[in-house]
C-alpha cells in the first residue's frame, strides 16, 4: 500500500473526503501551515499524525519549503496531496516531488487559475464551471490535467451556491485520482497525464447529474 502525506491550510473538506473514500493508501501525516487548520482538527480525532509547519515562522518562501520538505520526506510518501494549501510552492519544492505531488483546484483549468474563481467563474459569465485535479509543476494551476468535474452555472447562483456545487465535484473527483495513483494506473509522462488502461475518455468528464 503506497502512503501519502496531505497538506491543508483550512476547512478540510476534501481531506475529510479522501480519508472517507476507503483508498488503497496509508495516510503517513496530514502537514498543515496553520496551528488553526480544522483539517488539522479532523485527522487527529482519527488517530492520524499531524505536523505544523508554520508559514509564519519562515519569512523567506525557500526556508518555508525547505521546512516543509524536511517533515513531508521523514514521512517517506509515494504521494504527496494538496488539499486546500493555500501557499505557493517554489518550483525546487515542487520538482523535488514530481510525478507525485497532486492538488485539486475549484476550476476548469486552464480558465481561472489563482483565487476567488467562483467570483471570477460568475463575472465571465460562464454557464459552466467545475474543478480540476492535476500535477503539480512550477507553473501555478497549470500542471497536466488528471480530471475534471462540470457543474453548470445557474442565473442566480452567488459566489457560494457556486461554490458548494463544484465543492461536491472536488469530492468526488479528488478521490478518484488518488484511487488511480494508489493503483498505479496514473503516472505523469513528460507533460502530461497518463492513465492506464484506457479509463480516461470514460472518466475524465465526472457529469455533475452523478452516476
Ligand atoms: C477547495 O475548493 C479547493 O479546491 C481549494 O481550496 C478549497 C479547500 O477546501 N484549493 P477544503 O479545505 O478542502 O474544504
Amino acid at each position: 500500500m503506497i502512503t501519502a502525506v496531505i497538506l491543508v491550510s483550512g476547512r478540510g473538506s476534501n481531506l475529510k473526503a479522501l480519508l472517507e473514500a476507503d483508498l488503497p493508501i496509508r495516510v503517513g501525516a496530514v502537514i498543515g501551515n496553520n496551528p488553526q487548520a480544522e483539517g488539522l482538527a479532523l485527522a487527529r480525532q482519527r488517530n492520524i499524525a499531524t505536523e505544523v509547519v508554520d508559514h509564519r515562522d519562515h519569512p523567506y518562501r525557500e526556508d518555508f519549503d525547505g521546512a516543509l520538505a524536511a517533515a513531508i520526506d521523514a514521512r517517506q510518501p509515494d504521494l504527496v496531496l494538496l488539499a486546500g494549501f493555500m501557499r505557493v510552492l517554489t518550483p525546487g519544492f515542487v520538482t523535488r516531488y514530481r510525478g507525485r505531488l497532486l492538488n485539486i483546484h475549484p476550476s476548469l483549468l486552464p480558465a481561472f487559475p489563482g483565487l476567488r474563481t467562483h467570483r471570477q467563474a460568475l463575472q465571465a459569465g460562464v454557464k459552466i464551471h467545475g474543478c480540476t485535479v492535476h500535477f503539480v509543476t512550477p507553473q501555478v494551476d497549470q500542471g497536466p490535467i488528471v480530471v475534471q468535474a462540470a457543474v453548470p452555472v445557474l442565473p442566480d447562483d452567488t459566489e457560494e451556491t457556486l461554490a458548494a456545487r463544484v465543492l461536491e465535484q472536488e469530492h468526488r473527483i479528488y478521490p478518484l485520482a488518488v484511487r488511480w495513483f494508489a493503483e498505479g494506473r496514473l503516472t505523469l509522462q513528460e507533460n502530461h497525464a497518463l492513465l492506464k488502461d484506457g479509463y480516461a475518455p470514460l472518466d475524465a468528464l465526472v457529469n455533475p447529474s452523478g452516476s
